[in-house]
């Protein structure tokens, strides 16, 4: 009854074929850890992990004892296959240099190893995120040879560890689901060529940050609260998970819009979320699912990224509302937006879009 169905292995094997058969048997480790991680998330409070590590991560966050055996888990499992020149976490301040007794390969693991995990103490769904590059040629990577556009991503994906175990996948060519078949073990392609759809009734911001937001965001977000009464005519609905993987797997599944935003709280920090191991593989997916990832001023595939741990303001999901954002950021830029306080954009407005 089960033979036939579409492993992740055989997947990956048939799409990395010829040159890239290396990455395909990396794939096939990153697998091997987010089953292993999502063994551990799936024990909850009995796995005795809860709570704080002893440390702060490098981002200056708490860091919880989970966090920690995620970003093991990943590695070890990693490491190893020699198909890596080097891999970068949010766990770890410098790049993780593949120990001497493994061969080196010419790729390059980005990842996040359990993003929103303070989600995980209150039984909510995390997941982890990774991003892979690849270099010339084999040998150990210096940090330039990260500091990649994502547009140079060969392949990127993220697994959702929620009442389902899932892993998100794109190698270039879609954006394709597989869902953990805990029986067996194997993930199994469920989700093939996965599309978000071109509109959507559905926007994620964490509204708390509003008064630091610049005018664009205030107005798309005003817009869309005054529902069916304002300028849009329509009724929104909104989510907040606070698990940047919840939220772009839901947007995946059904459309929406998703915007952690530039915001004037800090200076130094442009947005929240970190480039290399967050918006690139998720601007990825999105992209190659139909979608559009920005930073509310480009695409976030075209950041020329500066640091490893660099943050950027995110704005993803069903396309028309993404360029609607971006519209209003180049309207607010060039003194053309028009003031959408203004009573005058009411339900009988003549501006009404
Ligand atoms: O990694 C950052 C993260 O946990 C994301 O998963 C999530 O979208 C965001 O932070 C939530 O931030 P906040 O707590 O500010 O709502």
């Amino acid at each position: 009854m089960l033979s036939g169905r579409t492993t992740l292995s055989k997947f990956v094997i048939e799409h990395t074929r010829g040159q890239h058969s290396e990455l395909g048997a990396l794939l096939v480790d990153v697998a091997a850890a987010v089953k292993s991680i999502s063994a551990l998330v799936g024990k909850g409070a009995l796995s005795g992990f809860a709570g704080l590590a002893a440390a702060t991560n490098v981002q200056g966050e708490a860091q919880k004892k989970i966090d920690v055996l995620a970003n093991e888990a990943i590695l070890s499992h990693c490491e190893w296959g020699g198909q890596l020149a080097g891999m970068v976490s949010e766990e770890m301040e410098a790049a993780y240099r593949i120990p001497d007794d493994y061969p080196r390969g010419r790729y390059l693991l980005l990842f996040d190893p359990l993003d929103g995990s303070s989600n995980s103490d209150v039984n909510v769904s995390v997941g982890s995120i990774f991003s892979i590059l690849s270099r010339p040629a084999a040998g150990d990577a210096a940090d330039a040879d990260f500091l990649r556009p994502g547009s140079e991503q060969v392949a990127a994906g993220y697994a959702i560890y929620g009442p389902a175990t899932m892993l998100v996948l794109s190698v270039g060519s879609g954006t394709h689901g597989f869902t953990l078949d805990r029986e067996s073990g194997n993930f199994i392609l469920t989700h093939p060529d996965i599309r978000v759809p071109a509109e959507t009734r559905e926007f994620a911001i964490n509204t708390s940050n509003e008064r630091f937001w610049e005018a664009p965001v205030q107005r798309y977000v005003a817009e869309c609260k005054a529902g069916r009464s304002g300028v849009r005519g329509v009724d929104f609905n909104m989510r907040w998970i606070a698990s940047m993987v919840a939220e772009v797997h839901r947007i995946l599944m059904r459309g929406g819009i998703f915007m952690y935003p530039k915001d004037h709280r800090d200076p130094a920090r442009p947005g929240r979320l970190r480039l290399l191991y967050e918006a690139n593989p998720m601007a990825m997916l999105i992209e190659q699912a139909g979608g559009a990832a920005s930073t509310g001023r480009g695409r976030i595939l075209d950041v020329e990224p500066e640091t490893l741990h660099q943050r950027v303001p995110v704005i993803l999901g069903s396309r028309d509302e993404v360029e609607r954002v971006e519209r209003y950021h180049r309207e607010f830029d060039t003194g053309t937006d028009r003031p959408f306080v203004s009573p005058l954009f009411a339900e009988r407005s003549l501006f009404r879009d």
